[in-house]
């Protein structure tokens, strides 16, 4: 079958690296895609976010399965259009979507299913938040409600911080996502996330894993979308796995089920563990990126059927073929990311670095160019590459993931050198 990604970035470049190995894809279609997904898939052009023109993109190329990458398609309720014109599409629906799209719907439930996550208030006027948040005292955490790419957080560790935090988002910093804010207790403790596929119904863990937000070594630094990851994440045993899917994961997603809006496709549970015991930070309704590409490195076996049965309702029975060991993904951008950087700079090296022993390359902000030695690489993002292995244990993923980087030739590129240091 003929399958569309949509998205541009190293998640969905590991995605589609991962499909077209199905013996179940003929043609690989992805929207916008990006200069490495060329490699794997047609890269066209199309609006990833505009459900009717996904429906007759598909229509056209005769496409039997979607598969949604990122947020903001599915929060336009790109899967709704996919579904009502009878297109099987991997991602949740618009209503679902909102356990990512609006924190007070996943604190209210949470709240329902009594799934252990932070105390939490809302509000939509700045005085009474002003007062809550002085009679609860810091550190505080301050959370516009809706999405705000991943910029909407503040973790203010004092009363002063937790102030401008509120005068920020109710003075309109975040637009429409901040007329509404969430304020909670702070959590302490271990973040790590768990990966859940699921069809409304049955569930299927896939994965933990953690990365590191922050732009710079030691965890220093402004935040970023993610500058590395790796799978399992140590402080995710099985035990506390289980408890997760026991008291969050299959909670929610029957709760969710209940609503009359069930949720279908991929849950990332972003957890705080400390005492051995998960509470819920939040959720997205997405694979991380860069998680995903460390999943997908770790996956043994074809994951089409999975993902197509979160989609047809007939993921209870399915499993999955896991390779063992660990994987590492290392990001490399652009320098002066996340703040302003430059584009189409030449990247050289990466045959050399894909050919290091477990290593894969996937790449986020790229773009092919053809020019007169055949197609360059060139830079077009913020998160350029994300350099990714395998190896028998975390130590190997992390040698190999690290010789391999040093293989690329890109003077404007810059990568933090500590990744996964928590779990080593
Ligand atoms: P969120 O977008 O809700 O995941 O928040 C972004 C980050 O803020 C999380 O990954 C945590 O590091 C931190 N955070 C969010 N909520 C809390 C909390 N209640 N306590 C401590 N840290 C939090
Ligand atoms: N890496 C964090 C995220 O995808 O939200």
């Amino acid at each position: 079958m003929n399958i569309l990604i949509l998205g541009g970035g190293g998640r969905e470049h590991a995605l589609a690296w991962k499909i077209a190995q199905s013996p179940l894809c003929d043609t690989l279609y992805a929207a916008p895609g990006n200069g490495g997904m060329a490699q794997v898939a047609q890269c066209v052009s199309l609006n990833a976010e505009d459900g009717a023109a996904v429906v007759a993109f598909c229509a056209e190329k005769a496409v039997e399965f979607v598969v949604i990458g990122p947020e903001a398609p599915l929060a336009a309720g790109v899967a709704d259009a996919l579904e009502a014109a009878g297109i099987p599409a991997f991602g949740p629906s618009k209503a679902a979507a909102e356990l990512e799209a609006s924190k007070r719907f996943t604190k209210e439930v949470a709240d329902a299913v009594g799934a252990p996550t932070a105390a939490w208030a809302r509000f939509d006027a700045l005085e009474p938040a002003l007062a809550y948040v002085r009679a609860q005292g810091a550190p505080i955490v301050v959370k516009a409600d809706g999405l705000a790419a991943g910029k909407g957080v503040v973790v203010a560790e004092t009363l002063e911080m937790a102030e401008d935090a509120l005068r920020d988002m109710f003075g309109g910093a975040f637009g429409a996502a901040g007329a509404e804010v969430v304020i909670e207790e702070f959590m302490t403790g271990e973040e790590a996330s768990l990966f859940v596929l699921t069809d409304g119904e049955a569930c299927l863990a896939l994965a933990g894993a953690q990365d590191h937000k922050r732009a710079f070594d030691g965890d220093e630094g402004p935040n970023t979308g993610g500058m590395g990851a790796y799978s399992p994440a140590p402080v995710l045993s099985a035990e506390i796995e289980a408890k997760a899917m026991e008291e969050i994961v299959r909670p929610v997603v029957a709760e969710m089920a209940r609503r009359g809006t069930p949720y279908k496709g991929v849950l990332y549970a972003g957890l705080m563990i400390e005492g051995g015991k998960p509470r819920l930070v939040e959720f997205n309704v997405r694979f991380g990126d860069p998680e995903c590409q460390v999943l997908m490195m770790q996956l043994a076996g074809d994951v089409v059927p999975a993902l197509m049965a979160c989609a047809t309702g007939e993921l209870s029975g399915v499993s999955l073929d896991w390779h063992g060991g660990s994987a590492m993904t290392v990001v490399v951008a652009a320098k002066g990311y996340p703040g302003s950087y430059a584009k189409g700079e030449e990247i050289g090296g990466l045959d050399a670095a894909g050919a290091v022993e477990g290593v894969e390359v996937f790449h986020a902000g790229t773009k092919a160019e053809g020019g007169p030695d055949g197609a360059r690489v060139l830079s077009n993002g913020g998160r350029v590459l994300n350099v990714t292995a395998r190896g028998a244990d975390l130590a190997e993923a992390r040698a190999r993931a690290y010789e391999a980087v040093g293989k690329l030739d890109w003077p404007g590129g810059f990568w933090r050198s500590d990744i996964g240091w928590r779990a080593l």
